[in-house]
């Protein structure tokens, strides 16, 4: 097999990547490096543990992390791998407690991941060594984000951006009004490659082409998005306009805002276009726009006046990886009064349902020894970008 600088210097500007980045575990293990622990990810929204020793565990792939809220409400994360022997401490998925014994030998932590106890040590043992290994904890716009990284991407430019994007949408104060986890058989960069561009929806999704204007020529988007940003700063909200894109060369952390119009007559992501739960944030009324962030190599966001999308992308195996969608609400809002959950999921079930037909569709391809990437349209810009932004931190020095 060629070096993986080979294949860097081989890549073709314009065109996809080859077989390789899909297929080699040794690849995958550089993503895991070079990606997933030097970027920041978004686990879930800070409302499902509301209060103090509230706490849940998170998978990603070969690592398992516990997020809990301590006594002063502030929200810490933390590797659930005893420093004895290694056992996971925690072995429940969600639930209240303000320490963790190990299973296997009784070490305790406290929830904020120091080590309380340790059986029968010497006298000269020092506890505050062996505390479990604590991740950098982020909370913006309501979102909580994690880093396993040493020296994390700098998150504050972030932070202002989600401010004035999720902010504008009342994502402090929304809630989980539902979560549903999808397993794709595919290399974890053939299911961002596909979110990222809307080349496919034409073909793929009838259903979401009805209402959103994405999978039409620019000039037709464009014509659109001015009559939408007009509506939005009418509304007196002020949400970030046009494409902004942060790179993550200078250590921040990569963000892409950027907003696009749905259809005349359309007001939200659902079934028929109309409404699905209460106005959040500072819209007052409907602004027929829609927010898409990106955010990192994992974490992609969409916000609609009425309720909000949290995209995680997981990545468990060389050929296999995680998704997690999580739909927001405004935080008071009660489901068969305010929203109907079937009505409110809809759209997002039966368009990633079509995706993960395509994105398996794609994996099975792609193992074919013959699969050469061809061209990448002009529709598929962001995954250019994507995939552009991808070899770039690839090649990077190893941390
Ligand atoms: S492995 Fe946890 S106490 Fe021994
Ligand atoms: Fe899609």
């Amino acid at each position: 097999m060629r070096t993986f600088d080979q294949l860097i210097a081989a890549h073709r500007a314009g065109h996809g990547l080859v077989r390789p980045f899909y297929m080699n575990p040794e690849i995958f293990e550089r993503d895991m490096e070079r990606v997933f622990r030097r970027h920041w990810h978004c686990l879930t929204h800070a409302s499902v543990i509301p209060n103090a020793g509230d706490f849940e565990l998170f998978r990603l792939g070969d690592e398992a992390v516990i997020l809990t809220r301590v006594a002063d409400g502030t929200i810490h994360a933390m590797l659930n791998v005893c420093r004895h022997r290694g056992a996971e401490v925690c072995t429940v998925q969600k639930g209240n407690a303000t320490a963790f014994v190990c299973p296997y030998h009784a070490w305790t932590y406290t929830n904020d991941g120091s080590l309380r106890a340790g059986r029968m040590m010497p006298k000269d043992f020092d506890r505050s060594q062996h505390g479990l290994k604590k991740l950098h904890v982020r909370v913006a716009a309501g979102l909580v984000f994690i880093s396993f990284a040493d020296k994390p991407l700098d998150f504050e430019p972030v932070e202002r951006s989600l401010r004035s994007s999720c902010g504008q949408y009342g994502w402090a104060d929304a809630k989980v009004a539902h979560r549903e986890t999808y397993s794709f058989s595919a290399n974890w960069k053939l299911a961002i490659e596909n979110y990222v561009e809307c080349y496919h929806c034409g073909p793929a999704h009838p259903e979401y082409s009805k209402t959103h204007s994405l999978k039409q020529p620019s000039e037709t988007i464009e014509k659109l998005n001015l009559s939408m940003e007009a509506r939005t700063s009418a509304l007196g909200v002020h949400i970030i306009s046009g494409d902004h894109w942060q790179h993550s060369a200078a250590g921040q952390e990569a963000i892409d805002t950027f907003r696009y119009a749905l259809f005349d007559g359309a007001e939200t992501g659902s079934e028929d276009g109309k409404p699905v739960a209460p106005l959040m944030g500072g819209f007052t009324a409907y602004d027929g726009g829609v927010t898409s962030i990106h955010l990192g190599g994992t974490t992609f966001l969409i916000c609609y006046p009425d309720h909000g999308l949290i995209y995680r992308f997981i990545p468990q195996t060389v050929g296999t990886c995680e998704m997690e969608l999580i739909w927001l609400v405004r935080g008071d809002a009660v489901e068969g009064r305010d929203y109907d959950l079937a009505r409110l999921t809809w759209l997002w079930r039966v368009t990633t349902a079509q995706d993960k037909k395509i994105i398996e569709h794609t994996a099975r391809g792609v193992r074919s020894h013959y699969f050469v990437p061809g061209p990448i349209a002009p529709m598929e810009r962001n995954e250019l970008r994507f995939i552009g932004w991808y070899l770039e931190e690839m090649s990077r020095a190893a941390p």
